[in-house]
Parts: structure tokens; sequence; C-alpha cells
């Protein structure tokens, strides 16, 4: 398992939809935004910054994911994001995506590991 970047407390992430913003700091010390979604019985996370403006998709709204389209969106030009990859399906950055990044468990229940997806070489 790569470095964790984070560890997170999922109590209050129960319903479908329900978003928690969390920081993190690379290895190179520089700060990140993220959040976790949870998306039916499943957790994902990403990296807080909409591909187009690299801004955080909630910087000009008060919410992520959009329950009517399943889609996390970006309020600033109203990119749409698959909550299941990040892939970007509608808005000026289609075809790009959100940085995912991967969700482990703890052998606490109520807390999970963030690390980097892939490998990294
Ligand atoms: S900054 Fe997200 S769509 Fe433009």
């Amino acid at each position: 398992m790569s470095t964790p970047l984070a560890t997170v407390d999922i109590t209050d992430l129960t319903t479908h939809g329900a978003v928690l913003h969390f920081t993190f700091t690379d290895e190179l010390g520089r700060p990140h935004r993220a959040f976790l979604l949870r998306h039916g019985d499943t957790l994902r996370a990403f990296e807080n910054r909409c591909p187009h403006w690299s801004t955080p998709l909630d910087e000009h709204g008060d919410h992520l994911y959009d329950r009517a389209s399943d889609t996390l969106v970006c309020a600033t030009h109203g990119a749409r994001f698959l909550p299941d990859d990040g892939h970007c399906v509608s808005g000026p950055c289609t075809g790009d995506s959100l940085t995912p990044l991967a969700v482990h468990p703890t052998d606490d229940p109520t807390r999970v590991r963030i690390t980097r997806q892939g490998l990294r070489l």
C-alpha cells in the first residue's frame, strides 16, 4: 500500500450522497483539499480540484453531489463528473477527470485510510 495521505473519521458518512471534506499534505509538503462521498454502499475519494481551472468544485456553491443526475458538479462552470471514477461527462473539461484517491479500511470501522491510486514508480 502507498503511504497514507490521511486517516478520516467516516462516522457521519451514513447516507447516500453525503460528503465529507478533508485535507492532506502531499509528499512535497503541499496542502490539498479533498473529499469523501458516500455513493450507495461505497466510499469514493477525490481531490477537490476541478481539472478546468483547478478550483474546488464547491468554491462557488454549497454542494458537490447532485442526486438527480447522480454526478459530482463543479459550481464554477457546471462540469459534471461520474462518482465512480471522477470522469468528466459534461462541461468545459469533458473527457478529463478529477484525481481519484484510494480508500482503505482500518482496524477501526469508523475510520478509513486515504492513499494515492495506482502504482507510483
Ligand atoms: S472550474 Fe470547474 S468547470 Fe470551470
